[in-house]
């Protein structure tokens, strides 16, 4: 641990009480969604100096070698844990295996990894995308009865744990319905990138029902692509995205979205509590699924006064 005292809970520094600060490197994603930002804001929150942390924050801006740079230098500063939310599945073999040789424990926040490290990490922290993607394509089913119809997909970042979870989700829950995926691409979870995937959509089929974007965001972008078509999102092309933020859920209380199923990114505290177990050599969770909701237009009316994010 560092070595400056954090100050007791009143913060006027008298008592001392021989406590020292963790410190923490978090290797965040970048940030390219609503939800990001929520989710950097909650870390950040949680893990102060308050709290009895000393947090190193680095913004990977969506590339795995940013992310595997920044872990190398938290492992070179010897920081007392490492955290990151992946930017993608796989690749992370050789760094992981170095924090390991180091003796840094490794959290992972919101994105799972595929390695073949052993007991790579402590814990993992985040909703079950999977789960999110089956409970879009459930609801799509419930909406829909007879013939074909057409669903374009917006595809998170390739390669992350959430583009390929959800999309999975989705198909499971939709085949042998009246529902097919007729095209789906990356649109990289970004608002542009949601508009410039459904601009190309929108000129290639001419018999869209439904999108499904994985975050709102994207959605967000397809409803300026789609409104400059001169079409009305949510009557003329119905929209599901996942995540729940308050653009989002805007846009679902206007009637523009149709169906959200949250990600909640709020996972500050329990990484926090993690991190204080882990150091003080307590048993944690190898796994904590954050539980989240889900909303059509009336829940979004409901909710969106109370939103935090
Ligand atoms: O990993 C979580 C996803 O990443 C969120 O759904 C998306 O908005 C973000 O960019």
């Amino acid at each position: 641990c560092s070595s400056e005292p954090p100050s007791s809970d009143g913060g006027d520094g008298a008592e001392g009480g021989g406590d020292e600060l963790i410190s923490v490197g978090f290797s965040q994603v970048g940030a390219e969604s609503g939800w990001r930002s929520a989710n950097t804001m909650s870390i950040k929150d949680a893990l102060t100096e308050e709290n009895g942390f000393e947090l190193s924050f680095s913004d990977a801006q969506q590339k795995q070698e940013n992310q595997i740079s920044a872990i190398r230098n938290y492992i070179a500063q010897g920081v007392d844990v490492i955290a990151f939310s992946p930017v993608v599945e796989t690749g992370w073999d050789a760094v992981l295996e170095e924090a390991k040789g180091a003796g840094i424990p490794v959290v992972l926040t919101d994105r799972a990894v595929e390695t073949t490290v052993e007991d790579a990490y402590v814990s993992f922290i985040g909703s079950d995308f999977v789960e999110e993607g089956a409970r879009s394509g459930e609801w799509a089913v419930e909406q829909y009865d007879g013939e074909g119809y057409k669903v374009v997909e917006l595809q998170g970042t390739t390669g992350s744990a959430p583009a390929i979870d959800r999309q999975q989700g989705f198909a499971d829950a939709i085949e042998g319905s009246d529902l097919e995926v007729i095209d789906s691409q990356t649109g990289d979870f970004t608002r542009d990138g949601g508009k410039k995937v459904m601009e190309g959509f929108l000129t290639a089929h001419d018999d869209i029902d439904l999108v499904f974007a994985h975050n709102d965001d994207m959605g967000l972008g397809a409803v300026e692509a789609i409104e400059a078509a001169g079409m009305t999102p949510g009557e003329d092309i119905k929209i599901i995205t996942i995540d729940g933020v308050k653009d989002g859920m805007a846009a679902l209380a206007e009637g523009k979205f149709n169906y959200i199923v949250e990600c909640n990114p709020l996972l500050g505290p329990d990484l926090a509590e993690v991190i204080q177990k882990t150091v003080a050599g307590e048993d944690v969770e190898e796994r904590i699924v954050t539980q989240d909701e889900a909303f059509d237009q009336e829940g979004a009316k409901e909710a969106l006064p109370d939103r935090q994010y």
